[in-house]
């Protein structure tokens, strides 16, 4: 099929649930990807956050041809060698005191796993989330969302989620009650517009929820494995919550989710709570092991600090010479730019030029790159987002409609 084929039959036999940009991506590797005309990009997307090693790593692919001789499937009812193992490695880089963890296949169950836990463990009903959270969108996981254009279609929700202004700890106090099972949070919010807590808050938080007797959750879908300049955010201020959410990479680009907990938390789950049929897969634990070995290998949370640094530097170097760059925010290589307008027109034209970049709500751009990105790379989309910046800023000087 040509390009034109597959975009039309995708469209036609796909949900149309997402915000298609109009490009079949066909290969990859490390931080690049190839469109089915050849043409190459800078991903500073990751698919989403996913391909932290950069794209089809050798390791996972050797790891995954190797396991599928093996052995592809094997239901959690028995026991495998490689779900162990994967286990091992996992517990052995989570903050001390994670150490029990339950197996699925996305960020969204991993956090309807803590959400259920958090009432099985505490025999309370009630959620404390964040305004302007983002934990996915299944059902439990969407109660915990705040963007009401996600939530609003499907209601009603599971009930007992109550959202509080976030960087509050007064509010946050004043909303924990007689009811309240979990306090569950984004250490760095990623879709609400990559926001970095104030020093002191998680921190604080952690007081009040060990005061109140309440879970404290982190979903570190997005910002674990490295991609802020630590293994996980968290570790930033150095507070280890309850329970975490985990996702994304850690399977080197097959799909996992981890809920990982305090030991005597996930023991409040007892045969048959909570289940799904592909948790802890041989073939995707295996795809684990080697991105943990990598990742550890290669120590890539610290490349993440530096090329982050380096990036984010770049970045506000364009600043001062773009007046539409509101604020360059972020931690590693987890970087936002908020610009005075909406940044639709910027991804698509950046795209075009070759580098793709994501939203982190209407007015923020989102850079999520590989971390196995390069210098040059890095380079690369700085001269893209100069270049688009210069048009669109004349553009709208000039009158001229942009898209
Ligand atoms: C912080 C956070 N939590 C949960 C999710 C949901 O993960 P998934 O799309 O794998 O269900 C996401 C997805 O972007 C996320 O960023």
């Amino acid at each position: 099929m040509n390009e034109k084929e597959i975009i039309e039959t995708e469209n036609k036999l796909m949900a149309n649930v997402f915000a298609k940009r109009p490009v079949v991506i066909t290969r990859g590797k490390g931080a690049l990807v190839w469109d089915i005309n050849g043409k190459e990009y800078v991903d500073c997307t990751s698919s989403y956050g996913v391909a932290l090693l950069g794209h089809s790593h050798p390791k996972v692919v050797e790891a995954v041809c190797k396991q599928a001789e093996r052995l592809i499937s094997c239901h959690a009812g028995f026991y495998n060698d490689m779900r162990v193992e994967f286990l091992q490695k996992l517990v052995h880089i989570t903050p001390k005191g994670l150490d029990k963890a339950f197996l699925s296949n996305s960020g969204a169950e991993a956090v309807e796993c803590a959400i259920k836990l958090a009432r099985k463990f505490t025999g309370k009903p009630e959620i404390i989330a964040m305004m302007g959270a983002f934990h996915g969108k299944t059902m439990g996981a969407l109660s915990a969302t705040w963007d009401k254009k996600y939530r609003e279609p499907f209601q009603p929700l599971v009930p007992e989620f109550k959202h509080v202004a976030p960087d509050n700890l007064e509010k946050v106090r004043e909303a924990i009650s007689d009811k309240t099972a979990a306090v569950l949070l984004e250490p760095i919010r990623g879709e609400g517009g990559v926001r970095i807590p104030p020093d002191g808050f998680l921190q604080g938080l952690r007081e009040i929820c060990d005061e109140k007797n309440v879970l404290l959750m982190f979903d570190e879908v997005q910002t674990s494995f490295g991609r802020t300049g630590k293994l996980f955010a968290c570790e930033h201020w150095g507070v280890t919550p309850d329970v975490m959410c985990l996702a994304k990479p850690f399977a080197g680009g097959l799909p996992i989710g981890i809920t990982v907990a305090r030991e005597n938390v996930m023991s409040a789950f007892k045969v048959g709570d909570h289940s799904t049929t592909f948790s802890g897969s041989p073939l995707v634990c295996a795809a684990g092991c080697a991105a943990i070995d990598t990742l550890v290998k290669e120590k890539l949370w610290k490349q993440a600090a530096v090329k982050g640094k380096y990036f984010k530097n770049k970045l506000e170097q364009l600043q001062g010479k773009h007046k539409v760059i509101k604020e360059v925010r972020g931690l590693g290589l987890m970087i936002g730019v908020e610009l005075r307008y909406d940044v639709l027109n910027v991804i698509l034209k950046a795209l075009d030029r070759g580098v793709l970049t994501l939203d982190a709500g209407r007015n923020v751009l989102r850079f999520l790159p590989p971390l196995v990105i390069e210098k040059e790379q890095i380079d690369k989309v700085i001269s893209v987002l100069d270049e688009v910046l210069e048009e669109e800023e004349n553009a709208r000087s000039s009158g001229t409609p942009t898209d």
